[in-house]
Order: structure tokens, then C-alpha cells, then sequence
């Protein structure tokens, strides 16, 4: 299939953002029928590219080519005009339109002079349907879990026959079951000869679902190769450039003593579809890193905002060193010395308006002031320069505008700055979403260092394996409830499942 006129051709593709040349010609080909990956770390230039293709970006040098034919886009509409739809990493809605409303924004379906929202919501339940995922039309995009708004993003994509699809990252806030779902829509557009290219930096995605990948590094062309032809480890490599060691850490001795405890927390549903806590016990001492598992729904990110005051706890009682604390809000917890880096960085984390350096140090500014509140200048750009060394952070420097990193240096960013306040206690919701491979063990080494030091962090994630290496014990949440905490040495995949889906189990039996 490989001699036929590509449907995809991009040759010699260079483009730069002044100073930083993010793509140095580039040569990237897709045909039709197949699921072509893109892979790279975190400024590598992938979204880069696949904007150039989308015609969300100008400016570069080099041809694209559909269908063996040029084409130039000024504009998104061109592109999709031509059958090119984009999934973007960064999600495109608008919060405050409902569900239809986003799915059909600018290509509104009429009947004579009125928009026939009948025909547009109906439309979006067949699609929701098709994906398995219950997302009502009429809902405001704005009150939906961040997974929910991501099967947005991809409806949008999907309502219309595209004869490339792209998708940057679809599946960062999705469930297991909801990447299933995906896959089989993928599967199904394959057979029907759509070409997929797919970003994403989990490798066993990439290996279940490609049927090529092209490595980016730098900017450059680093290697192309058939799924079968090629090892994961190898892949790893090309993006890397280098060989990355697995991430094992030395149990820190005795841990401390608790820092956080709490005595069956309760907590009312915070919106439809949210769970509520139910009789939370669970002790978080100085020096640990502890883990939360559960299934999309089970209440991790729920517990995370309880124990940071973002949401009143209905009853039972948290202590901090002992004393029991009763937090009104963030700012009480903030106060307290506990910090919360939430799981949806672009709305609750990111200050797009302001620079690398601002948002590294926002939080921050009161201890790097002086006498009389003057920040002072010079521990402030040590303090940033470290941060941005330490998580490589891919940034023209402090004062470049946040926005213009690339997705998963925007993310180091907001961990960044939670890391440089230096909290009691710190709360990662999903910190490594997004975030390529050797970002993350320097991400894990960074928080074992600072467990070591006896702080206390508490994370979550979705990525078993990631939990099993970094943390001291897992609690394990299925409905609100806490079904198990595991320790480092009996935890596995298997255990921490059999806990997450506990309940689960008994009500399908
Ligand atoms: N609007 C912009 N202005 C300035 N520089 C930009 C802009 N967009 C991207 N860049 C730079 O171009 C380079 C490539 O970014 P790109 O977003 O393509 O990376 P990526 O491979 O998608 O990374 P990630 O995995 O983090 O999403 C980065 O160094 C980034 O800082
Ligand atoms: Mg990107």
C-alpha cells in the first residue's frame, strides 16, 4: 500500500516562533487506511506540525500535499473544507455553550431561518451513543468533568467525515473503558480508510493502535518504522535520544510522624455524576508519598479538593499535626501549608496572560520578598532558573509568555511553582498527564527528594504502574469508599484493581 500516491505528503516542513525554530524540515507521509503515531517529548514539535496540516498555523516553510495535490491553508475552515479535522491536545470549547452548541459550532444545522437544535442534539446523542458515553447535549460544556469535555472534543471531530483525523493527545483524561470505546471508533474509521495520526505519549497506546510511528526530537525527523518492525524500548530511545533507566527509588527509612489524618470524612456529591465521600480513614505521614487509586468516578480527585478545603466536608474530621483543622476554603489550606495542583491545569493552573517566570513563581512571591515586600529579583530568577533546570523545562527563558511552550512544559510550569512553595503537605492531582518519559522520572525523583526531606505528597494517577513506582502506599477508592491501602511491598496491578472495582463487582454479580 505504500507505493500508491500518499494521501498525506508534508516535505521539508520548517517553522519557527522567533527565536525558536520548533520544526527544521520535516518530511512526514500518511496513507489512507492506516493509524499513523506521533511520537516525541514534550517540545518536540508534534503539535507543530499537526496545526500546520489543520491550518490553524502559517507561516512555515516546506509543501503539504492531500492526495499527491498542494495545498496552502489560511485557515482552519480550509482544512476542514479539505476533509482535515484536528482533536486538539489543548481542549477547544467554549465553557459556556452547551454540548450541540460546541459540536456544531459554525457549522449550525438549520431548518429555513431557525438552527434546528432538535436535528443538532439528536445528532450528538447518536454520536455519544457510538462512543458508549452518556453525555447529555443540552449540558453546558462548562459543567462537565474534564473527561466528559475531552468526548466532546472528540464528537466534534467525529460528527463530520474527515478523511484525516487527527488527534493530539485524545486520551489524557479519559477512563480505561473510555479508551477502549476510542479505540474501537478508531478501529472502525481505519477499516473505512480515514487516516489517524495520533499523538500520544503513552507507548502501550501507540503500540496497540498504530500502524506506523514517526519520531520527532528537536524539531527534526528522528526515524519512521512499522509497529511490528520496532521495539517499544527503541522508540523510547529515538525520542530520547539516550537510554532512560527504569525509576527505582531506596525506601526512605522510618517514615515520620502523621501530617495528615483523617477520621471518616464524608462528603456530599459535589455536582450530578460526582461522587461523594464516605467514611474516609486514611493517614498520611511526614516523609510518604502516598498513592490514590480508583477508577474514573471512584472520588480521587474528590478527595484531593476535600483535603485541601475546596469543597465543605459533610463529617468526620481532618487533622493536620495532630490538630483538627476545619478549612472554609483553599486559601485556609494554602495557609496551612498545604498545596493542591489540580488535575485540570488549563483552567485552575495556568495563567496564559502571563510569563514562564510569573507563573513558576506566583504563589511565591511573599517568601522571595525581602524587607518590605520587595520581591527580590535576584533569588526569584535563581529560584525560576533551578525549577526550569531541574524538570527541563523547553522554554525560550523566564520571560517568554507561557503560552507559547508547548503543552507539557506548560504543565511542568504549574508543577513547578507548587513545587518552589515548599507546602507540609503536597496534593498532585494526575501531575504527569501529558508529560514525557524522561520529564516524568525526573518528576518522580523531584518528589522523592522532597518526601525525603519529610514533606508529605499525596498523588493520583490513572497509570498503575506509575503509582507502583513512586509510591510509599496506595489507597485504593471505589465509589467513594476506601477499599484498600496496600503497601509498597504488596501492592500490584492486580491487588489495587480487585479494590477499585469492589463494589462494582457485587452490584453486576
Ligand atoms: N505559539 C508559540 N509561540 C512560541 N513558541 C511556540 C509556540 N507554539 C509552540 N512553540 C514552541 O515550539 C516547540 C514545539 O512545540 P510543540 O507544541 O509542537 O511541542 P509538542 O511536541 O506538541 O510537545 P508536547 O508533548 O509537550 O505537547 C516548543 O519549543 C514550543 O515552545
Ligand atoms: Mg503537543
Amino acid at each position: 500500500m505504500l507505493d500508491e500516491t500518499p494521501r498525506l505528503r508534508m516535505e521539508g516542513i520548517s517553522k519557527s516562533f522567533g527565536g525558536v525554530q520548533a520544526l527544521r524540515g520535516v518530511d512526514f507521509e500518511a496513507v489512507a487506511g492506516e493509524v499513523h503515531a506521533v511520537c516525541g517529548e514534550n517540545g518536540a514539535g508534534k503539535s507543530t506540525l499537526m496545526k500546520i496540516l489543520a491550518g490553524v498555523l502559517g507561516g512555515y516553510e516546506g509543501r503539504v500535499l492531500l492526495e499527491g495535490r498542494p495545498v496552502r491553508f489560511t485557515g482552519p475552515r480550509e482544512a476542514e473544507d479539505a476533509g482535515i479535522r484536528i482533536i486538539h491536545q489543548e481542549l477547544n470549547l467554549v465553557p459556556h455553550l452547551t454540548v450541540a452548541a460546541n459540536l456544531f459550532l459554525g457549522r449550525e444545522r438549520r431548518k429555513g431561518l431557525f438552527l434546528d437544535d432538535r436535528a443538532m442534539e439528536a445528532a450528538a446523542e447518536r454520536m455519544f451513543g457510538e462512543l458508549g458515553t452518556p453525555i447529555d447535549p443540552r449540558a453546558r460544556v462548562g459543567s462537565l468533568r474534564i473527561g466528559d469535555q475531552q468526548m466532546v472534543e472528540i464528537a466534534k471531530a467525529l460528527l463530520f467525515d474527515a478523511a484525516v483525523l487527527i488527534m493530539d493527545e485524545p486520551t489524557s483524561a479519559l477512563s480505561d473503558a473510555e479508551v477502549a470505546r476510542l479505540f474501537r471508533v478508531i478501529a472502525d474509521l481505519r477499516a473505512r480508510g480515514t487516516t489517524v495520526l495520533y499523538i500520544s505519549h503513552k507507548m502501550n497506546e501507540v503500540f496497540t493502535i498504530a500502524d506506523r510511528v514517526t519520531v520527532l526530537r528537536d524539531g527534526r525527523l528522528v526515524a519512521r518504522a512499522r509497529r511490528e518492525e520496532v521495539e517499544r524500548a527503541q522508540v523510547v530511545r529515538w525520542m530520547v535520544g539516550r537510554e532512560i533507566a527504569a525509576f527505582e527509588f531506596e525506601k526512605s527509612g522510618e517514615l515520620g510522624p502523621p501530617l495528615l489524618e483523617l477520621r471518616g470524612l464524608t462528603q456530599r456529591a459535589t455536582g450530578p455524576g460526582r461522587p461523594a465521600l464516605s467514611g474516609i480513614d486514611l493517614t498520611l505521614r511526614a516523609g510518604e508519598v502516598l498513592g490514590v487509586a480508583g477508577l474514573l468516578g471512584a472520588g480521587r480527585t474528590e478527595l484531593l479538593e476535600a483535603l485541601f478545603g475546596a469543597v465543605p466536608v459533610a463529617s468526620g474530621e481532618i487533622r493536620l499535626k495532630g490538630q483538627v483543622v476545619r478549612f472554609r476554603s483553599p486559601r485556609d489550606a494554602i495557609r496551612a501549608g498545604i498545596a493542591l495542583v489540580t488535575e485540570d491545569r488549563k483552567a485552575l493552573g495556568l495563567f496564559p496572560d502571563l510569563t514562564v517566570r510569573e507563573n513558576i513563581t506566583l504563589v511565591e512571591l511573599r517568601r522571595l520578598a525581602g524587607l518590605g515586600g520587595v520581591v527580590r529579583r535576584g533569588a526569584e530568577r535563581r529560584a525560576v532558573e533551578t525549577a526550569i533546570g531541574r524538570l527541563g523545562i523547553k522554554t525560550d527563558g523566564p520571560e517568554a509568555p507561557v503560552t507559547s511552550l508547548s503543552g507539557g512544559n506548560q504543565q511542568k510550569c504549574v508543577i513547578a511553582r507548587w513545587l518552589l512553595t515548599e507546602p507540609l503537605v503536597l496534593l498532585l492531582d494526575e501531575p504527569t498527564r501529558g508529560i514525557d518519559v524522561g520529564a516524568k522520572a525526573e518528576i518522580y525523583a523531584l518528589m522523592r527528594r522532597l518526601a525525603g526531606q519529610g514533606m508529605g505528597i499525596v498523588m493520583t494517577s490513572s497509570e498503575l504502574p506509575e503509582l507502583l513506582a513512586v509510591c510509599d502506599r496506595i489507597a485504593v477508592l471505589c465509589e467513594g469508599r476506601l477499599t484498600a491501602v496496600l503497601d509498597r511491598g504488596e501492592a500490584t496491578e492486580e491487588r489495587i484493581m480487585e479494590a477499585a472495582t469492589r463494589f462494582l463487582d457485587r452490584a453486576s454479580a
